[in-house]
């Protein structure tokens, strides 16, 4: 076979060089026509569309061409020229075709269009060669790009914090545990608590829940940091918007009030659908026809409008009213009650038909290291609440007086121990200062219009699952 240098198909599609031999590379989505003249849909992952190939049966042995079904991998040489068809700009009249490798008919699981995404979840490993998934995976990588952009232009630092941890950030004791002991033969003491003294790190250490206390150790030094990682929590939350393992985003900003946090937050989260509806249109164009008709428009919508901003207390009145007319919520509303999604989607979807940012929320509910309001029963909090999502950020001003943060500290029984070096922020040159966390996947959910957390990882981690 001769030689010519690949062009990706996303790029031959936006040509018109006609008459030039060109060579692609890709995969068969579907082959179709008879003996005289067949059509092959290639596609390479570069876009979601195909381009067709028109083999002409008098070029081409039948026997060669027999392999060449659903999910074979292919090389093609052939001619530019304008497509007959509908639907593309350029077709390609094959000279020559290597056949990398078949996928046998009989046993290849990606046949029929239309797979549940139940099924396709059980292939996790071939479901980024459908069409939905590459159209999720593409917009997963533009998102975080544009994350890294956004912030980079706004002159934060990208800042690494670990994954391994010795402090449960949240406290809320949802940690999986990092070990090299062997689990058959724990040394103990007398009471029977495990010793730690000849673990690897020698002491218990965990999978982190989130960056931000390490974040905060940075904002206090560069001024303005976020991090991007994965983050693990071992909450056993069977539901469609919880992970075991998900990316956050988590800025922190020296300097920054609640406002001001909350300023960010809604720029930063229009800047990165801004991004989609710009960068994505052929994906989302495809997941708005596929799934979701009002996909495009919902996206269009959150950029024009601005965020609610209301205090909790009003929030859970609303929500108290809507109980008085007669509105039924699976669980109960009162002050004090931690939300649930379908307070947060009444508040948003039925309610205010736009984003909320929800504030002063009872201390509680909230993490010991947020900024203590006056009345000494809310803090500075913030959750940003998405329409069909929900809760998409939680962040906070952070308490700054140290004598304040100790106390809370105390108060929850948090081991100092493992706290002496996050205090030195507020012991040494303490600040103002506030930040947030983004669940990527949340803000995937939305950006795609897709209904299910798995369906927006490449490979998710729930209780009872990590294949793959
Ligand atoms: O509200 P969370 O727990 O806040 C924090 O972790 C803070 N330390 C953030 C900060 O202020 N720097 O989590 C932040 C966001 C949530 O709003 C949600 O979008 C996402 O992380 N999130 C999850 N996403 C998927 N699966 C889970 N189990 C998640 N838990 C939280
Ligand atoms: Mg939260």
């Amino acid at each position: 076979m001769e030689t010519i240098k690949r062009t990706r198909i996303v790029d031959l599609l936006k040509g018109d060089a006609y008459g030039t031999t060109v060579n692609v590379k890709g995969w068969v989505r579907t082959r179709r026509g008879s003996k005289q003249v067949s059509f092959i849909a290639l596609n390479d992952g570069s876009t979601i569309n195909n381009v067709q190939i028109v083999v002409n049966g008098d070029n081409f042995d039948e026997e060669y061409m027999k392999p060449i079904t659903t999910g074979a991998s292919l090389s093609v040489n052939g001619i530019l020229v304008k497509s007959q068809g509908k639907g593309q700009s350029v077709e390609i009249q094959a000279t020559e075709i290597q056949i990398y490798g078949t996928a046998d008919p009989a046993t290849y699981p990606l046949q029929k269009k239309g797979h549940s995404m139940e099924f396709l979840r059980e292939i996790a490993h071939l479901r980024p060669r459908t069409n939905t998934f590459g159209a999720i995976f593409r917009i997963r990588h533009n998102m975080a790009y544009a994350i890294h952009k956004f912030f980079h232009e706004k002159g934060f630092f990208y800042f690494h914090t670990p994954l391994i941890t010795a402090s449960d950030c949240e406290g809320a004791g949802q940690m999986f545990q990092v070990t090299t002991m062997n689990l058959y033969n724990l040394k103990k003491d007398e009471k029977g608590s495990i010793i730690y003294d000849d673990d690897f790190f020698g002491k218990q250490a965990s999978l982190t829940v989130s960056g931000q206390l390490e974040g905060e150790l940075a904002a206090t030094a560069l001024g303005q940091i976020y991090t991007f990682g994965p983050t693990f929590r071992a909450e056993n939350s069977n539901t469609p918007r919880h992970l075991a393992e998900f990316w956050m985003i988590e800025p922190e900003m020296a300097f920054y009030d609640i406002a001001d946090n909350m300023d960010l937050a809604e720029e930063f989260i229009k800047y990165c659908v801004q991004w989609a509806l710009d960068n994505c249109k052929d994906d989302l164009q495809f997941l708005n026809d596929m799934f979701d008709k009002g996909l495009i428009t919902r996206l269009q919508d959150v950029i024009k409008e601005s965020f609610v901003r209301l205090p909790y207390t009003e929030g859970i009145k609303i929500l108290e009213e809507a109980v008085a007319n007669g509105h039924k919520f699976e669980f109960p509303v009162y002050w004090g009650v931690d939300l649930a999604a379908e307070h947060e989607r009444f508040l948003v979807e039925d309610h205010f038909k736009r984003p909320v940012i929800l504030t002063d929320y009872p201390k509680e509910i909230k993490a010991f290291y947020m900024k203590q309001n006056e009345d000494g029963k809310t803090v500075r909090a913030m959750d940003v609440l998405f329409p069909k999502i929900g809760e998409i950020i939680g962040g906070s001003e952070r308490e700054a007086d140290y004598d304040k943060l100790l106390n809370r500290i105390n108060e929850l029984k948090i081991p100092m121990k493992d706290m002496w070096w996050y205090l030195d922020t507020r012991r040494f040159g303490t600040v103002p200062h506030s930040g947030f966390g983004l669940g990527f996947e949340r803000l995937l959910l939305f950006v795609t219009g897709m209904t299910n957390i798995r369906d927006v990882i490449p490979f998710p981690r729930t209780p009872k699952n990590a294949d793959f």
